[in-house]
């Protein structure tokens, strides 16, 4: 495994597999490896010949006051000894002035994905996330990229994106990873304290509320919102950023339940904003 900083180097070791008829799968991450990540790398591990991630906390998608870019977990020596047993043959880790030198002024904005849930709450975020991820696909030129469903709404902006500008990469979105309580695994969630850790259930005890009231014939929207609504309020420590039922394509509010549906919610808990969705086809 070789970790690379300059993107010169990285670049050349992308050409060399590609001449030698490798091909190439790319987890990108934001680092402090876990077991969400690693099931990514393990599904390069069985598509492709070579497995790159990059690890890089991307300022660019963080607000600049009152988000977490500065505390964000690192510990790269630790991502390096998990990528290194997962098989990992390359991480690209570049520094901040590599990656945004002086005079930068160029970002991709996924317009209509980028407005709802998380987008309200974070204006600017999915900016930052769509002009890193293609960064990284030109600087690595992978042939297969892999995201997590726990981001939903990352994971169709990245689509569209490559859809809308033609990029030679295909996308695919592997199942979200959960602890045995159900929570999603996320780097985030060493913020919590003991306590906010047991209150952060809630997220998919909810989601779980949902799909059994879709499964049991509930087709209005505001009643299914109005019941996990309820589930998340009995928890006192969390507070609600949203709470949303959306078309699983184009991410617009859906009255009625039909065809593909995102639900999805975002909250706080304490100091930190944790997110959780789940896909269901009626
Ligand atoms: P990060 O939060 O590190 O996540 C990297 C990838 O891992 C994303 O595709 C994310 O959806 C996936 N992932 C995270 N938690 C997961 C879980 N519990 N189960 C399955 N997959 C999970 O997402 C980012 O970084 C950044 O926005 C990035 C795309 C790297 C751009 O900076």
């Amino acid at each position: 495994m070789e970790v690379i900083r300059r993107i010169s180097r990285i670049s050349a070791c992308s050409r060399a597999l590609k001449e030698r008829g490798c091909a190439i799968g790319f987890v990108p991450t934001m680092g402090c490896l876990h077991e969400g990540h690693l099931s990514l790398i393990r599904q390069v591990k069985k598509d492709c010949d070579a497995v790159v991630i990059s690890i890089f906390v991307n300022p660019t998608q963080f607000a600049p006051e009152g988000e977490d870019y500065k505390r964000y977990p690192r510990d790269i020596d630790k991502d390096c000894l998990l990528a290194f047993n997962a098989g990992v043959d390359f991480i690209f880790a570049p520094l901040t002035g590599e990656v945004y030198p002086d005079g930068y002024q160029t970002s991709i904005n996924v317009e209509k994905l980028s407005f709802p849930l998380c987008g309200i709450s974070r204006p600017g975020h999915f900016r930052g996330v769509a002009t890193i991820v293609a960064k990284l696909f030109n600087i690595i030129s992978p042939d297969i990229a892999y995201f997590g469903a726990k981001d939903a709404q990352q994971a169709l902006i990245v689509k569209r994106m490559v859809a809308d500008l033609n990029m030679e990469v295909e996308i695919k979105v592997l199942p979200t990873v959960r602890t045995a309580d159900g929570l999603a695994v996320s780097s985030r969630n060493s913020y919590l304290t003991k306590e906010e850790r047991k209150s952060a259930v809630v997220l998919y005890k909810s989601l779980l509320k949902a799909r059994h009231l879709i499964n049991s014939g509930e087709r209005n929207s505001k009643q299914i919102l109005k019941i996990m609504e309820e589930i998340v309020r009995k928890e006192p420590r969390v507070k609600i950023d949203y709470i949303s039922l959306v078309d699983g394509e184009t991410l617009r509010e859906r009255k009625e339940i039909s065809g593909k549906i995102l639900i999805a919610l975002a909250v706080w808990i304490g100091n930190t904003r944790l997110i959780d969705n789940i896909s269901i086809e009626v």
